[in-house]
């Protein structure tokens, strides 16, 4: 599969088979996260892997109670170590990073036959103490991740010319 065929198949999955991750695919997967781009190389994330059962339930409760939360067999909680770094163009560098590498994480899944899902709809506070996360980093997004119980429909994009302009803003 390239890119771009991955690109185009993927989809957020909000319905999980109750089938385990292989190690192997989990770590592929990480892999991924792993070598993805970041501002000054800092690579300044960490990600949480979640596959205890009472443990996800505890997160779906925090993630607003969002079903396939606590149905994925893997959640990945991912932190940036540094949320509050400001690039000199104006914007927090951590969640950018964390944000780069979540996407990696998304295409990789692809790849490997699984469904991935951002989660930001969360508290934060209970995800952190659920997890043991200390008071200085931040939890910027949740990915759960397992097998897709369907494959879901295509969501739409605007096309082209309502995103795109050319030389100067329009
Ligand atoms: C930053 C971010 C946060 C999101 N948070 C949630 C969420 O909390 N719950 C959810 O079901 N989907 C969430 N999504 C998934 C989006 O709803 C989904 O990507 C969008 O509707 C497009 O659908 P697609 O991913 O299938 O192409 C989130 C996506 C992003 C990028």
């Amino acid at each position: 599969m390239d890119v771009m065929e991955a690109i185009r198949t993927r989809r957020s999955v909000r319905g999980y088979l109750d089938k385990p991750v292989e190690d192997e695919k989990l770590n592929a997967v990480l892999e991924a996260a792993r070598l993805a781009p970041s501002a000054r190389n800092s690579q300044d994330w960490k990600f949480v892997v979640v596959r205890g059962a009472e443990r996800r339930q505890k997160i779906m409760a925090a993630a607003k109670g969002q079903v396939f939360v606590g149905q994925a067999p893997v959640v990945i909680a991912c932190c940036a170590m540094d949320a509050e770094r400001v690039m000199s163009c104006g914007q927090k560098a951590g969640p950018i990073n964390v944000a780069i590498a979540v996407d990696h994480m998304t295409l990789a899944a692809v790849e490997l036959g699984l469904g991935t899902c951002w989660v930001c709809a969360f508290d934060e506070a209970p995800v952190k103490e659920i997890l043991g996360i200390p008071d200085g980093p931040r939890v910027i997004a949740l990915l759960t991740l397992g097998y897709p119980e369907s494959a879901p429909p295509p969501t739409a994009r605007k096309s082209m010319d309502e995103i795109v302009c050319h030389e100067e803003w329009s």
